[in-house]
């Protein structure tokens, strides 16, 4: 049943939860992922690239619940969001699992016959706490709180005291084979740190699982018990073989079983590098090769995450930028093992340094004096000079070192190394100065020569970073006047000399737009014009709406914000303090007509810097037509009033 040649590769992401709808961090573990399989691809490789949703649960059950839909209504609008998101972001996946679907139920329910008629599953009454939020039963030495409950370990929500009967999973016993499987194979979970994380938490002891509730009934029903569901994690978990064709399509799955890598965040690293494989084991599964826990994305150093509610939404940068850059900038700002902070400052600047300065520029320049000075034909000049031949084979170089990076999965790396060769060929330019040789005639070929090193360069860098940003290399290849796709040419055949003299090549037009970032934050700021909220399906709760600090302001000043068309700064009177804050409202009201008027504030709400003013608050207005309409007060109230 096992893979017998390494001439096929299958990764996975996790099947995200569709409780609500997907950030910047579920994006970066499937850009990551789609940055691999399209590497793999070239490599000749038969990729298997798996992602999909994990439906069942309590989390979902209670998510639809309070939002007064049922569980598969919500599944079925959160599944076409997560799919439309990765459409956007160019996410070449091959299947999409859901794990509503029959053919995983039933092979779910099939593993846990098995293992049930094995002895490794056995009934009895679980006691004890659980998260519904991670979907995770505590562990027994979690302090109680002074007020009798249990707040969870990982994600500080209170948890849930469940008693009830229900399956086993015989977990302790493969406490001795899983720590022997570690020794033997210290490659299965990376990056290293995590190995020995999980190592030292399976060699504390492990108790076994309980895999059954009877008090949540969206899930999977036990075989031969219908009152017991199956446990969100048995089911989950199976995903990676019936998304695979097990037990419905034994051909592929044979092809493809075990996976190469199963990509996760560190937040799901012991049901991954624990939970699995012992499941495995235990039916009887050849295991798979790698485990990798990447590092989280912060926002304001916490977690982002849908439970707290403090994450970005992918598709305002995709609007602007499309998904390359995004791409672009989660692979190479940090090293996947690691924690980074997203910010939109860091990413505009790497995306103007990086792609709009270095490649963008080197692009630009190169075809224009082609264009320019030969008439858009690419010519082969002169014969090699030795800082001409550094050029290629600082190529050859490359490509080998970026196949080695990504094996090791060192996206990060290798994309500082693709750039630092971009940076030699811009410095090329510069220092043989081509717009200097056009200028005397007897220098025609040192100028083609130089040109073409240039050009085959770009062919190569294009190749090298498509698996990265697919849609930008293909374009480049293009303006290059290469007529096939990228992603036919095989890594091997990959030369410098590819670029054939007497192409003909296209005008080139800016291929990374480059955005100031007070332009991007004012976009960014909810200010009252932009109606960004309004497309998003979340019901909140009265809590929620209660945390949003909202007080009538009386308008003290306003004036236009210069250099702007709508941009009014405007002070504000709360009662007890006074604030400034910066709306785009002036294409509707004059300054001079708004002092004096009360109107609603959110005050509560993290500053923002809009073209150099902190803006300290937020007035509530109407959208439409893209106007902002604010709601005056007409009768009197007292600025700093509060408002419900
Ligand atoms: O855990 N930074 O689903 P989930 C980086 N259904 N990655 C992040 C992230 C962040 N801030 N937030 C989320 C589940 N992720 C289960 C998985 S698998 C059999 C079942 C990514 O919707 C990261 O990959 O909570 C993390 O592991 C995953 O989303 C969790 O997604
Ligand atoms: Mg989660």
């Amino acid at each position: 049943m096992s893979k017998t040649s390494k001439e096929t590769f299958y990764i996975s992401t996790p099947i995200y939860y569709v409780n609500d709808i997907p950030h910047i961090g579920h994006a970066y573990t499937t850009i990551i992922a789609d940055a691999l399989a399209r590497f793999n691809r070239l490599r000749g490789k038969d990729v298997f690239f798996l992602t999909g949703t994990d439906e069942h649960g309590q989390k979902i059950e209670k998510a639809a619940a309070e939002k007064g839909v049922t569980p598969l209504a919500l599944a079925n609008t959160v599944v076409g969001r997560i799919k439309d998101l990765w459409k956007a972001l160019n996410i070449s996946n091959d299947f999409f699992i859901r794990t509503i679907e029959p053919f995983h139920e039933k092979g779910v329910q099939k593993i846990f016959l098995r293992l049930k008629e094995k002895g490794d599953i056995y009934k009895g009454t679980y006691q004890g706490w659980y998260c519904v939020s991670d979907e995770n039963f505590l562990a027994e030495d979690v302090p109680l709180q002074p007020e009798g409950d249990k707040i969870c370990p990982d994600c500080g929500k209170r948890a849930l005291l469940v008693s009830e009967e229900c399956y086993f999973f015989r977990l302790s016993a493969y406490q001795e084979p899983l720590l022997k499987f570690y020794s033997e194979n210290p490659g299965f979970v990376r990056p290293p740190g995590r190995m020995n994380e999980v190592v030292s938490f399976v060699r504390q002891g492990l108790k076994d699982l309980s895999i059954t509730r009877t008090t949540v009934k969206w899930g999977i029903p036990v075989p031969d018990d219908p009152k017991h569901t199956i446990y969100v994690w048995f089911d989950a978990l199976h995903n990676y073989l019936t998304g695979a064709g097990y037990d419905w399509d034994l051909k592929k799955f044979e092809r493809f079983w075990p996976a190469d890598i199963h990509l996760i965040g560190k937040d799901i690293l012991r049901f991954h590098a624990i939970f699995w494989p012992a499941f495995l084991m235990a039916a009887g599964f050849p295991l798979p090769h790698t485990v990798y826990g990447h590092g989280w994305w912060l926002k304001d150093e916490a977690k982002m995450s849908k439970s707290k509610g403090n994450v970005l939404d992918p598709h305002v940068i995709l609007k602007t930028f499309g998904p390359d850059p995004l791409r672009y900038f989660l692979l190479r700002e940090i090293p996947i093992g690691v924690d980074g902070n997203f910010s939109h400052e860091g990413f505009l600047h790497r995306v103007n340094s990086d792609l709009a300065n270095d490649l963008g520029n080197l692009v630009h320049r190169t075809l224009t004096m082609i264009l320019g000075y030969q008439k858009g034909v690419v010519e082969a000049g002169d014969d090699e000079q030795e800082n001409d031949r550094a050029i290629r084979e600082g190529f050859e170089a490359l490509k080998g070192r970026v196949s080695e990076l990504f094996e090791d999965y060192a996206l990060s790396k290798a994309l500082e190394e693709i750039w630092a060769y971009i940076n030699a060929v811009n410095k090329y330019l510069a220092d043989n100065e081509p717009w200097k040789l056009a200028q005397d005639g007897t220098k025609k070929q040192r100028l083609a020569r130089i040109l073409y090193q240039s050009a085959a360069a770009i062919r190569g860098i294009s190749y090298l970073i498509y698996p990265v940003m697919p849609g930008s290399a293909q374009k480049i290849w293009n303006l290059l006047g290469e007529t096939k796709a990228v992603a036919e040419e095989p890594y091997e055949g990959c030369r410098f000399e590819n670029l054939r003299t007497g192409t003909k090549i296209q005008r080139p037009s800016p291929l990374f737009p480059r955005v100031a970032l007070k332009d991007f934050l004012q976009e960014e700021v909810p200010s009252s014009a932009a109606p960004k909220k309004e497309e998003r399906m979340d019901i909140i709760n009265f809590d929620e709406f209660k945390r949003m600090d909202l007080r009538v302001g009386e308008i003290l000043k306003a004036e236009k914000v210069p250099g702007t068309d709508k941009l009014l700064k405007i002070e504000v009177n709360l009662g007890t303090e006074k604030r400034t804050m910066v709306a785009g409202v002036g294409d509707v009201y004059t300054p001079e007509e708004m002092v004096g008027k009360k109107l609603i504030v959110i005050v509560n709400l993290k500053p923002a810097v809009i073209r150099g003013i902190e803006s300290q608050a937020m007035l509530l207005a109407a959208e439409t037509g893209g106007k902002a309409i604010i709601p005056f007060f007409d009768r009197d109230v007292p600025a700093g009033a509060k408002v419900k």
